[in-house]
């Protein structure tokens, strides 16, 4: 039986989690080159750039603002409370939080129809919001906005064909860094040397922080190792929170040198740290190996330094499997400390995500397996100093491997999910597999979401159920996609076929999931005819997929639903054979 305290807040639980799926920004259509953005999509994107303090730009976020004026302080929720105390906090929380959101839209509406000065008195009134305040918001909102109006995307391919000079601008996400705009520019990347800047190495902290939390509330222990994934491009536009990441679990910091460039690390003090130093194995994707050659030593220099501290077992796991390794094993120093992997020169990704998109694979260690061969190949500098660089290594990553207890990987933009592409489950989801066979056990798999101010883990198993709810089956994303036509039905297929990755490398779908994608998209007449209409091939291969996900038993379909699946896939057939 449960208490009505109990069921209250399991009430509220969900309510949150509804909030969070409501609330969660995501694209409603594909980019069109050359196109601006649509006035909605515009007023979404500029609340929730205004939900970011910047303090390059000497602005305070939104919601911060409102919420100090109304003398309210959201999101610090105490510990320890009692259910009946903890369900009355969080009431009021929400509500404020529902009060702070209905306001900032309020004035982002007034914004949009009326101005800055019409913005800044709706807050004045509504919140107490002094102006001295907003108006510097709403001036870089507005300076954003005619941005997003304007789109010389065009124009610049066309100069840029002609070989003319088309002025820089910075790789980042729009959220992050406005900065980006306009786009239509070339795009430049960033100095190596200057990551992790000082802002990703202090915003890692929390994140880190978090991750051991949430491992340790579920596990009563911090995990031993974790296998993290490392990308070019996110470390590009976070300036290497990533890479601060490892360094901050390793309990490391990084170090400027005399021409201000990071190329040092040294140990954080384990009284300051104040828990044990986390074994880390690092597989770094091609691109990250190209651009970020320094970070790539700073990472395996790290390691190194951490094994050789003289520090307790129990307080540096490093150091702990190091040493085990050497004298269980035998094993050469150079090889029981290679932490940093990634292809081989010259190549670049894994091809788990072309084995699964083929259905080219009978057992599911086959896609572990494949990762481990794509990604064995050493980077850094062995223990005379001497460069490696990209030397097959792979007994020292199974052996790395079968330490590992956590998998994870950071996500830093609303604009690319993990079922958006499928590079998530090559990556996290071939790791996860690879560490599977290896550790015989499967291990736990987390993401972050460092989209907002304040950092959220998830475990995979909650990221794919908040990205089928928030996307896949949400009516706002596939009718903005759907209005692409032929394209967009092949984003909705892709979607699914993603999240077919995730059962085949990590068995992290719902069967619910898969039921509901079949109500939808194709036990759905109508929006079968329209799908069929726009892009046949995309819906052939969505039934498909749902058809391998029941046929390797990641789905139990009602026998009914299957017999009408194999029906439509066979009409399928017939109009492809037909167009063909
Ligand atoms: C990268 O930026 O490293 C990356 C981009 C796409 C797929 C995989 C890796
Ligand atoms: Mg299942």
């Amino acid at each position: 039986m449960t208490s009505p305290e109990e069921r209250d807040l399991r009430v509220l639980q969900l309510y949150e989690q509804l909030l969070e799926i409501e609330q969660r920004l995501i694209p409603t259509g594909l980019h069109v080159f050359g196109r601006p953005s649509q006035a909605g999509e515009r007023a979404d994107m500029l609340k929730m750039i205004a939900s970011f303090a910047r303090p390059e730009a000497g602005t305070r976020g939104l919601p911060e603002l409102v919420a100090e004026g109304l003398g309210l302080v959201c999101d610090q929720r105490p510990a320890g409370l009692s259910p009946a105390s903890l369900s009355n906090a969080t009431e009021v929380e929400i509500r404020n939080r529902e009060r702070v959101d209905e306001i900032v839209s309020e004035a982002i509406r007034q914004f949009d129809s009326s101005g800055i000065d019409a913005a800044v008195s709706a807050l004045e009134q509504n919140a107490n919001v002094p102006a001295d305040e907003s108006r510097p918001v709403f001036t870089l909102l507005e300076k954003i906005s005619k941005q997003l109006e304007t789109n010389s995307e065009i124009d610049a391919l066309m100069r840029a064909l002609r070989g003319e000079y088309i002025e820089p601008g910075p790789g980042a996400d729009i959220v992050q860094n406005p900065a980006i705009l306009p786009t239509g520019r070339n795009t430049h990347a960033i100095n190596p040397y200057a990551v992790p800047s000082a802002l990703a190495f202090a915003r890692a902290e929390n994140v880190a922080q978090k991750l051991l939390e949430r491992y340790l509330a579920e596990h009563n222990r911090y995990p031993r190792s974790m296998a993290l994934v490392l990308w070019g491009l996110d470390n590009i536009k976070t300036q290497g929170e990533g890479v601060a990441q490892a360094l901050w679990l390793l309990g490391v910091r990084p170090v400027s040198d005399a021409l201000n460039r990071v190329t040092r690390i040294e140990p954080i003090p384990l009284e300051q740290l104040r828990r044990p130093r986390i074994d880390v194995v690092m597989t770094v994707s091609g691109i990250f190996r190209d651009l970020f050659s320094p970070t790539v030593q700073l990472l395996d220099k790290a390691v190194r330094l951490v094994a050789q501290l003289d520090e307790p077992d129990e307080l540096n796991y490093v150091r702990a499997h190091v040493m085990e390794q050497v004298r269980d094993e035998n094993c050469d120093p150079d090889e029981a400390m290679t932490r940093v992997f990634s292809n081989a020169p010259g190549n670049y990704g894994t091809n788990v995500n072309f084995m699964v998109m083929d259905s080219q694979w009978e057992r599911e260690e086959t896609l572990g397996d494949l990762f481990v061969t794509r990604k064995c190949f050493a980077y850094g500098r062995d223990s005379k100093g001497r460069t490696i660089e990209g030397v097959e290594a792979r007994t020292a990553m199974d052996r790395a491997l079968a330490r590992v207890e956590a998998t994870y990987q950071n996500i830093d933009t609303f604009e690319i999910g993990i079922t958006d592409v499928d590079h998530y489950f090559e990556y996290l989801g071939g790791i996860s597999k690879a560490v599977e066979k290896r550790a015989r056990n499967r291990p736990a798999i987390y993401l972050s979401d460092t989209l907002s101010n304040d950092a959220k883990i998830r475990s995979l198993a909650e990221t794919v159920r908040l990205e089928t709810r928030a996307k896949t089956l949400n009516p706002k994303w596939y009718e903005g996609m759907l209005k692409h036509g032929f394209r967009g039905v092949a984003e909705i297929e892709g979607h699914v076929s993603n999240t077919f990755g995730w059962s085949a490398t990590a068995d992290a779908v719902d069967d619910w999931v898969y039921t509901e994608v079949a109500k939808t998209f194709v036990l759905d007449e109508a929006m079968l005819k329209r799908l069929r209409a726009l892009n046949p091939h995309s819906a052939h291969a969505l039934v498909g997929r749902l058809l391998e996900a029941q046929g390797r038993g990641y789905w139990d379909a009602q026998p009914e639903v299957l017999d009408q699946l194999r029906e439509i896939i066979s009409s399928l057939e017939d109009q492809l054979e037909g167009v063909a």
